[in-house]
């Protein structure tokens, strides 16, 4: 059990955006498995941040689609809404409410230095990048602060996020007297970033590739293992772990060592002597008897929209209560003055 000095249960929150129809592997592995496991032993908060969302350019119908295929998957992959608090970002107004309150914080700079905004306005283009990409960051660091947040689950990718959140919560708190926790970031080594099987020095991720290096959680079998089976190898024909030199087989190892549970030795002995075709063969199993159930219960979920839109309000309820207290807070210490 993860306690405080006072026996309070730690605090924990992350988000994932429901950008597209499935989840990636990369998602799961890096964030999602954590989330699971940390639910029982953490006051854990988890949402789907569809504010975050509407940064990417998307149809109405499919944003709602996504929504709760997201949820749908959240709980299908592990999270049980009776151990931790599931929501959706937008039901909880204080996000945006805390969210402003931080952009008067940020240094203009100090948000043009987040790696993530200028690698995407980069490739749109200015013209072509919303405001809301810019001030991305900041919104993330609010979801974060208004649950006072001990822990925050996410892959490597965040790193420089949750920097700026713990920033500006330290700059909030030495400004106006201790209104946040500073929160630290929780990113597990391994996992913490998987690699496109086709490029395997770039991260999976959907938007920056063809899908054709993707794993999508809900993709059928027989997709899932042809991607596999076509994942880009190196040279030699070892099965060993080598990020620099064996960038592909090594991504495959993480892969097969995360959803095993087999270390990174003991699944390196699995394959000595073999190839890199039974290799593959091998871990398109893993990942798709993994996987199967997985989407089995998505999908049986997403038959019953009624019953995840009543697990949503519940969890927007509980959310809610605890934002709102620290929104409170915040504004209190602001010297805004209360609507009495
Ligand atoms: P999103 O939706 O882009 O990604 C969700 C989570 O998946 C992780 N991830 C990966 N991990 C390992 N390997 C990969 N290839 C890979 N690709 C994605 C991400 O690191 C992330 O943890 N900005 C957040 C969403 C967010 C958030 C928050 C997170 C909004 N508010 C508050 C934590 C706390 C994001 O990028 O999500």
């Amino acid at each position: 059990m993860a306690l405080m000095n006072n026996g309070v249960k730690e605090r924990v929150l992350s988000g994932i955006q429901p950008t597209h129809d499935s989840f990636h592997l990369g998602n799961y592995l890096g964030a999602i498995k954590q989330w699971v496991d940390l639910q029982s032993s953490n006051d854990a908060f988890y949402c789907v941040v569809d504010l975050h969302a509407l940064t990417i350019e998307t149809k109405p119908e499919e944003l709602k689609r996504r929504t709760l295929a997201s949820v749908a998957q959240l709980i299908a992959l592990g999270l049980d809404p009776e151990k931790c608090t599931l929501f959706i970002q937008s039901h909880v107004p204080a996000h945006n409410q805390l969210a402003w309150v931080l952009e008067c914080l940020t240094g203009f700079g100090e948000a043009s230095r987040m790696t993530q905004f200028k690698d995407k306005s980069q490739k749109a283009g200015s013209d072509r990048t919303v405001v809301g990409l810019f001030t991305y960051p900041i919104l993330q660091a609010a979801d974060i602060l208004l649950y006072q947040a001990n822990k925050v689950p996410v892959g490597e990718d965040q790193r420089q996020h949750i920097e700026l959140t713990r920033d500006l919560g330290q700059r909030f708190n030495s400004k106006f007297g201790e209104t946040f926790t500073i929160p630290e970031g929780y990113i597990l080594k391994a996992g913490a970033k998987i690699n496109d099987l086709q490029d395997p020095t770039a991260k999976m991720s959907k938007s920056s590739s063809s899908g054709a290096g993707v794993i999508e959680l809900m993709d059928s079998p027989e997709i899932n293992t042809k991607k596999i089976k076509s994942a880009v190898t190196d040279t030699g024909r070892e099965i060993t772990f080598d990020e620099k030199d064996k960038p592909g087989i090594s991504n495959l190892l993480t892969i097969y060592s995360a959803l095993t549970g087999k270390d990174i030795g003991a699944s390196q002995k699995d394959f000595e002597g073999k190839g890199y075709g039974d290799f593959k063969g091998a871990v398109a199993e893993v990942v798709i008897d993994y996987l199967k159930p997985v989407r089995d219960k998505a999908n049986e979920l997403l038959q019953d929209e009624a019953h995840l839109n009543k697990l949503l309000k519940i969890g927007a309820e509980k959310a809610d209560a605890v934002a709102s207290k620290t929104l409170k807070d915040t504004y209190n210490a602001l010297g805004l003055i209360s609507r009495g």
